[in-house]
């Protein structure tokens, strides 16, 4: 019965401690792997930010940020001294079609937005060609800052003709056709922006975090610890951020305890075998896996979930978001009226009290383990790095909007690092992930702003 079906939901979703740990042990030496001349899964990319902010770095920038979700122009202008930001922003829609469509449609729509921007913020002016941050969150092989190769596209991303390629020509090269002012100054990640706009407001950051429709994060490690950076002779002691591009830990399926739901979502991507971690954790998944279990649940004779009734949307993929599962987790126990009125408002289904409370364990069930495991990757960072202590700056929706994410990644690594009774609650823990406000904008600006500070001076 739906009891049963509970428990070994139960079964499959926990993540107990000791497997965290188990994970998280594992995570640090494919850290290490991945900055080896051999390289691991892991992909460890140098991203050429070569420095913290000291806060007087000044001038005006553009920021683009393509994201998952949204596409998002600002214009920064830094303070003299370190003090607030002058900013303007436009977010543009990212339309779904242009996630599987054309290179040229994708750059096309991009520059059109960027010269929509320009013309409506700079009328008239005989504008020097601005310096752009492009903030380009996906995993990216980079030689120089301004330029990156695709290594692959991820969180649903399939446009053909990129991957393998420097996304910067043809990006630079609908800007020209079209005219517009703008010289791309720095290529970043969405994480290593997110690190330094927070290392700007907050000296014990040191890392930067993505949990959103992807899950990533960066750091700033000693060039002397990357041995695949060897045979180009850097200062050992100079730092260079490294984007981990996380989410492809254990594509080799190795230790993430994946459920029969999680080899279908990888089954049915764009890109089987990769990012096996991001999918077990990323907004853009979670939502999916819990359809995928419900319409295991329906077809289930042992258990008749809906029972008589028809699912054809339920059937849908990819129908439900991570905010359909938030809006559950939200709902208050007593009688999950709100959970009740989403099911038949979206899937035109009607769920009896228990089938209303087996749907609202499996949204914690997927949510807790989701922030369970994305804790091992923070973990593993700072046990790499050696840190104690430090704050940790993070963004995305699921980061910012997912009820209880926050509170269950503090106590997961609580128990993965054996901090004593009374931490793990979120605030004043040793190692504590704080919310990074704006951090694309404000970080693409700063890396360009630093980028031309260190052409300047001729490093
Ligand atoms: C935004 C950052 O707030 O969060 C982006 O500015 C980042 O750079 C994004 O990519 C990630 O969140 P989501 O939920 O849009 O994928
Ligand atoms: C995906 C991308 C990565 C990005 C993350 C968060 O994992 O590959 O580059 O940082 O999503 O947006």
């Amino acid at each position: 019965d739906l009891m049963d079906q509970i428990t070994r939901l139960e079964e499959l979703f926990v993540v107990p401690t000791e497997k965290l740990k188990e994970i998280t042990d594992h995570f640090v030496n494919e850290l290490t792997k991945g900055l080896s001349v051999e390289g691991g899964s892991i992909p460890m990319n140098p991203t050429w930010c070569m420095a913290f902010p000291d806060g007087y770095e000044t001038g005006t920038y553009l920021a683009l940020d393509m994201g998952g979700t949204n596409l998002r122009v600002c214009e920064i202008t830094l303070p003299e001294e370190k003090g607030e930001f002058d900013i303007i922003q436009s977010k543009y829609r990212m339309p779904e079609e242009l996630k599987t469509g054309t290179a040229e449609e994708l750059w096309g729509y991009i520059a059109d937005c960027l010269q929509q921007f320009i013309e409506y913020h700079h009328e008239d002016e005989d504008l020097q060609a601005l310096p752009l941050g492009f903030t380009f969150s996906y995993p990216a092989t980079q030689e120089f800052i301004d330029h990156g190769v695709l290594q692959r596209w991820t969180k649903g991303f399939d446009i053909e003709g990129v991957e393998g390629h420097d996304v910067v020509p043809p990006f630079e090269a609908a800007l020209a056709e079209r005219g517009v002012p703008i010289k791309l100054t720095a290529l970043v990640n969405d994480t290593t922006g997110t690190m330094i706009a927070s290392a700007y407001t907050d000296p014990e950051m040191k890392i930067g975090c993505i949990f959103g429709t992807g899950c990533n994060a960066a750091y700033m490690e000693e060039c002397g610890s990357i041995p695949k950076l060897a045979h180009m002779n850097l200062d050992p002691s100079l730092p260079m951020a490294i984007n981990c591009e996380w989410g492809a830990f254990d594509n080799e399926h190795k230790v993430l305890p994946r459920t029969p739901y999680d080899i279908i979502i990888d089954k049915e991507s764009p890109r089987p075998g990769q990012q096996a971690f991001e999918k077990m954790i990323a907004g853009l998944y979670l939502g999916e896996i819990f359809r995928l279990v419900l319409v295991d649940l329906h077809g289930n004779p042992d258990c008749k979930i809906f029972d008589g009734q028809e699912i054809p949307k339920l059937k849908k993929a990819y129908s439900l978001d991570a905010g359909f599962l938030s809006a559950i987790e939200e709902d208050p126990f007593e009688n999950l009226q709100e959970t009740a009125d989403l099911l038949q408002n979206k899937l035109s289904l009607v769920a009896t009290k228990p089938e209303l409370e087996l749907i609202r364990r499996l949204a914690e069930l997927i949510g807790t383990r989701a922030a369970r495991l994305s804790a091992c990757g923070v973990a593993a960072i700072c046990k790499k790095k050696g840190w104690s202590s430090c704050h940790v700056g993070a963004d995305g929706s699921v980061f910012n909007k997912y009820p209880h994410f926050k509170v269950r990644g503090a106590q997961a690594l609580k128990e993965i690092l054996d901090w004593p009774a009374g931490k793990g609650k979120g605030r004043n823990d040793p190692i504590e992930v704080l919310p990074a406000e704006d951090g694309s904008g404000v970080g693409a600006a700063l890396i360009a702003a630093l980028t031309l500070k260190r052409v300047a001076k001729g490093q």
